[in-house]
């Protein structure tokens, strides 16, 4: 099993994330989760808070001489922003606090965050008690993690991607092979230079606009072994695990495998994706299609692993929706706090995080081991049992 811990408040000193259950000798080290890091902070759209950020994720433990140890792995990732926040964020308490700007109680509830639900529950009288925690900010947290799954599934040749699909109801045509250079380079991430250029115009519209835009993003994990998760219960089906990790990315309103919503509309017929004739031992049971997105009865089923999620427009707008202030209950604009204008960018690249900590989590459920020679060795000898029952055994 592998598990992961994230803590630390947006304009808190910093974030601080474990990653545990990644077996011993993966090679791994701080570059490697600092191009990740750098791939959330790219991105059209996004707000001030990005050019003040460099975010580097500094290993404390778990790893040794370049290679994880079976221990857990913590990591610590520095908020530049926190100088500015020293008194309005600090541990203790600092008494007096009204010289400070950044101090002030916000009581001007923001619609769309968890500023309500957050102060009723919690019992707070100032808005910023759930807003740090709230933030996006912790999904940086996420990417470190995600890196440490990725570079174990990269060990066993799977690879994951994400590419924008759509911006503002600016929709890409996804093309039959996509360039993932030209995804990475692309400043929305989309693999259609046409619609990404529309989607920029409409990112400068809404900003115009004092508005936001909200979108959706398409992740694809490639070269995942046949049967990770499993049909015996509700828990273990990898379909549902991916859509609880992607649902649990801020502003995410809805995920499908595959298509999802599109294959209720059509026929069984034209959904199905019909299982070719064996002819490559080494890849056995390709598809014609893959509208199953990768998984069938809650196991992966060889065919690359699709998943899409739709992420609402940012809910500070520079124009302040009306709301009401938690201490009165009267009208107000709602707070407005630096932000960004669209986040779908980065929300592909967290998205990928997320997907590959479910896969790395079934992965060891499936292949155990303490060390990657005994995963490896556990993971071929189930490899080499999957093709068909007569023909190759
Ligand atoms: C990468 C990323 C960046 C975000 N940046 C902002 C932001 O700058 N301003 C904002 O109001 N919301 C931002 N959000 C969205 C909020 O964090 C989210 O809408 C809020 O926590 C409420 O959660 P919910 O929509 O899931 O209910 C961002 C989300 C993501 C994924």
């Amino acid at each position: 099993m592998v598990r992961f811990f994230t803590a630390g408040e947006s304009h808190g000193q910093g974030l601080v994330i474990i990653v545990e259950g990644v077996p011993a000798a993966l090679p791994i080290g701080e570059e490697y989760i600092a191009s990740q890091l750098a791939r959330r902070q790219r991105g059209y759209g996004r707000g001030g808070r990005m050019l003040i950020e460099q975010d580097h994720a500094h290993i404390m433990s778990g790893v040794r001489h370049g290679r994880t140890l079976g221990s857990p792995i913590g990591m610590t990732i520095e908020n530049k922003d926190w100088v500015n926040w020293e008194t309005a964020m600090a541990v203790e308490d600092v008494g007096d606090t009204s010289h400070d700007e950044r101090s002030k109680r916000i009581t001007r509830i923001r619609p769309g965050h968890a500023d309500l639900p957050g102060a009723m529950k919690y019992g707070f009288q100032d808005v910023r008690d759930v807003l740090e925690r709230a933030s996006a900010r912790e999904t940086a947290a996420r990417v470190a993690a995600g890196a440490v799954a990725m570079r174990l599934l990269e060990e066993f040749g799977i690879q994951l991607h994400s590419h924008v699909i759509s911006i503002g109801g600016i929709k890409a045509e996804i093309p039959e092979v996509i360039d993932w250079q030209a995804v990475e380079e692309s400043p929305v991430r989309c693999a259609d230079p046409e619609a990404a250029t529309r989607m920029m115009a409409e990112i400068d519209a809404a900003k115009e606009a004092g508005d936001t835009a909200g979108g959706t993003v398409e992740i694809i994990a490639e070269n995942v072994p046949i049967g990770l998760g499993s049909h015996v219960h509700w828990d273990r089906k990898i379909d549902a695990l991916v859509a609880q990790a992607l649902m649990s990315i801020n502003a995410v309103k809805a995920v499908s495998i595959g298509p999802g919503f599109e294959v209720a509309d059509l026929r069984g017929s034209q959904v199905h994706d019909v299982i070719l004739p064996v002819t490559d031992p080494d890849h056995p049971w390709q598809r014609e299609t893959n509208r199953a997105g990768g998984t069938e009865g809650g196991m992966t089923d060889g065919m690359p692993l699709v998943a899409r999620f739709a992420v609402k427009p940012i809910a500070t707008i520079t124009n302040p929706l009306p709301s009401v202030d938690l201490d009165t209950g009267d009208l107000v604009q709602a707070h407005y706090e630096r932000s960004d204008v669209c986040q779908v960018p980065p929300a592909g690249v967290i998205g990928e995080a997320m997907v590959a900590l479910v896969l790395a989590g079934a992965f060891m459920e499936k292949f155990g081991g303490d060390s990657i020679p005994e995963t490896r060795r556990n993971y071929e000898g189930y490899m080499a049992t999957v093709g068909p029952r007569l023909k190759y055994q």
